[in-house]
Formats: C-alpha cells, structure tokens, sequence
C-alpha cells in the first residue's frame, strides 16, 4: 500500500499527498460534494423501503452495497462517475482492492511477520510468506483500479464532461510550467487513497449508528420531534438544517462519539527516538492516536448528516427477528462493525412513502 498516502512514512511524499488532500477537502472545498451526497442518501431511503417490504433489510450487507457496489460515496466523490453501470464497475475494482486490507485489518493483522518481523526477509515461494504473496496480488490490483479510474476522469475532462469530483478539481489545478507527468502521479495516488479511507469507515459508522437508533426510540421519536417542529412534517433535512436541528445534530455526534468506529485509530510506528512532553517514545514504538484526526472529516460528516437525518425524518426502526438487540455482538479488529442484523424501516406516513418511492434515481 506505499501509494496510499495513510500508509506512507512520513516525509516529503507524505506533506505533498496531505497538501493535495487538504486543498481540495477542506471545509469550503468539501461542499462541492454535497450534490453526490444528497442523491446518495435518497437513493438509500430507496433501497432500505424495498427491502424493508420483502421481509427487513440486513443493515450491514445494505450499507455496505450501497457505500461499496453502488459505490456512490466513494466513488462519485472521488472521480464525480454518475452513471450506475461505470459506478458499479468502478466500485467492483474498489473492493477487489480494498478487500484484503480489510481483511487484514478486521482480524488485528494475523500475519505472523507482524509479530516476527525477521520473516519479511523470506523469499515469496517460502511456507509463512503468504503474506508478500498477498501484497504482491494487492499492489497489481489497487494499481489497476487507481489506474484505470484516474484515466477516465481525464478523458471525461479533456471531452468536457467530467461531472464535479475531487481529481477534476486538482487536474485544474495543475501548473503547466512544473512537471506535469509528476503531479498526475500525485493526484492519482491521493485519489486512490479517499477511494481506501471513506469506504470501510463510513460503513461502520452508519451501521452502528443504526443499531444505536433501534435500541433508542425515544431518542429517535425526540428528534423527529424536532423535525416536524423545526421542518413540518413529511419533509427531509437538507446540509443547511443541520444548524436549526441541535437535538438531532447531538445525537448524530453523540453517536460517533459513544460508539467510535475507531476506537483504537491507526496504529503508527515511531521512525525514531522522540520526546513528547515529558514522555520519551523510542523508535520503533506503537503509536495510537485519537480518532477525532482523520481529515477526511468534512466529507464524513456531511455524509453521515445527511443519511441519518433523512433515515430519522423518514423512517420509524422495527425489530424484525432476534438479531440487533441491545447486546448485539460487533466483529473484532481495527474498525468496529456491527456483526449482520435487520431492520424494518417502516416510512412515517403513507405520504413519506410516496415521496421515498419518487425520489431521484441519480
Ligand atoms: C466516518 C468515517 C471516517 C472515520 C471514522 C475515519 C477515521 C480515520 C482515522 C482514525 C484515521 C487515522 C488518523 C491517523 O491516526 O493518522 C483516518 C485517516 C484518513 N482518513 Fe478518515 N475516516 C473516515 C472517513 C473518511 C473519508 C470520507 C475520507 C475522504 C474523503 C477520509 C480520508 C482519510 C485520509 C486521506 C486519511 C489519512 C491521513 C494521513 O495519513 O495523514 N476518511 N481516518
């Protein structure tokens, strides 16, 4: 993974990557996005009504679909591709990449080398060297999606049709008299990084905040409420309700904050002996930071408000079967994801059903 910038030492490369990143992703730059990720939200309402009518939606498997094999966060986001055929294509890649790291992440880094490092020295055809196996398979396979996607979003721009997205901003800005081949790369590799970073996590916020919501209803019942107060009834929150809505806005936060999706961060490694205050870390020490530093967060947290704004002021949570209680089990690992469970959203009004059915298909 040294081309995802998450995973690169920090250095020269790593300053660059996290400028390009936060040029285009800051507060104001993240707003461009919002149109994405409004259609993506309303075509999740879509989803979660169909299959809350054919019996309750496996919320993990319905998240994940719609973040992953839709694709419409990440992908849309990333390279601004709107129709489903190409999303879906796009997104298919994304998993086949994304997957194993996932993977290893999910069950605490199995391999063995990360616990007897000297293994990294063994050749790749060696029992106990699957793992640089794997890496080899891994690195093919997230170059051809960082490849190939990027190459589209440039022949959409130099054909003028390449809808909104982070690498359309950053090919505009391009300085003509730098190295030109050298500052794709960069894009390239950043874009490829978001496609990493705003999957998995954003799953696993949205599924455990859904569990939260079915074992709270008079937490939910409070901030509708507020909606119907604040909104009037029947109507879906927007990005600019979020400042008239300070319930609904505490309970989305409070949330994350109680059920962090990265309760341990990502593990970093010191590179060399360090002070910090009075603490001496040497080399090669584990380093977990909080969670709260990810900066990718003006995106999250437009996303998040406006899918469990609009869940809450559309939907009333049921328990279909035994599954989603109150002790419902997570799976174990780096990211904290709620382990299969279904829900029936049932639409608030026969009205709010005709307006979720109506909605934009994007
Ligand atoms: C709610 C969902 C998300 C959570 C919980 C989350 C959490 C995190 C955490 C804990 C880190 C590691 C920070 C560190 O210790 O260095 C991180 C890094 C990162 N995140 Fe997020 N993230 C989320 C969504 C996103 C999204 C949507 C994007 C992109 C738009 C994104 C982009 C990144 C990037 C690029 C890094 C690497 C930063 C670096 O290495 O300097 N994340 N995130």
């Amino acid at each position: 993974m040294d081309t995802a910038f998450q995973f690169t030492d920090y250095g020269e490369k790593w300053r660059e990557h996290r400028k390009i990143f936060h040029q285009e992703m800051n507060a104001i730059g993240a707003q461009r996005l919002r149109p994405h990720q409004s259609q993506a939200s309303q075509r999740f309402l879509k989803r979660l009504l169909v299959n809350s009518d054919s019996g309750g939606a496996s919320v993990v498997e319905q998240v994940r679909e719609y973040v992953l094999i839709a694709g419409e966060i990440s992908v849309s986001i990333t390279y601004g591709f709107q129709q489903v055929s190409r999303t879906q294509h796009d997104a298919h890649l994304s998993q086949n990449a994304i997957d194993p790291l996932v993977q290893l992440l999910s069950t605490g880094g199995t391999f063995l080398v990360d616990v007897i490092p000297i293994l990294r020295y063994l050749p790749s055809w060696a029992t106990g060297a699957s793992f640089k196996r794997k890496a080899k398979l891994w690195n093919n396979l997230r170059q051809q999606m960082f490849d190939a996607t990027f190459g589209e979003v440039k022949t959409d721009r130099s054909s003028g049709i390449a809808a909104p997205s982070f690498t359309s901003f950053c090919l505009n800005n391009i300085d003509p008299s730098k190295d030109i081949p050298k500052q794709e790369e960069d894009i390239n590799h950043v874009a490829g990084s978001i496609y990493a970073a705003a999957g998995e996590t954003v799953i696993a916020v949205l599924s455990t905040c859904i569990h939260i919501l079915l074992n709270h209803p008079e937490a939910v019942k409070r901030a509708q409420k507020e909606m119907n107060e604040v909104l009037g009834f029947g109507i879906l929150p927007t990005f600019d309700d979020e400042r008239v809505l300070p319930f609904t806005k505490s309970l989305i936060l409070e949330m994350q904050r109680w059920k962090s999706p990265t309760p341990l961060g990502l593990p970093h490694v010191s590179t060399d002996d360090l002070t910090y205050k009075e603490y001496r870390i040497p080399k090669g020490s584990i380093v977990l930071g909080n969670s709260f530093v990810c900066p990718g967060r003006f995106v999250a947290e437009a996303s998040i408000w406006v899918i469990l704004s609009s869940l809450i002021a559309a939907f009333n949570f049921r328990r279909v079967d035994e599954t989603g209680g109150p002790s419902h089990s997570f799976q174990t690992g780096l990211l904290r994801i709620p382990n299969e469970f279904k829900v029936r959203f049932e639409p608030r009004s026969e009205a709010m059903r005709s307006l979720i059915s109506e909605l934009h298909e994007g």
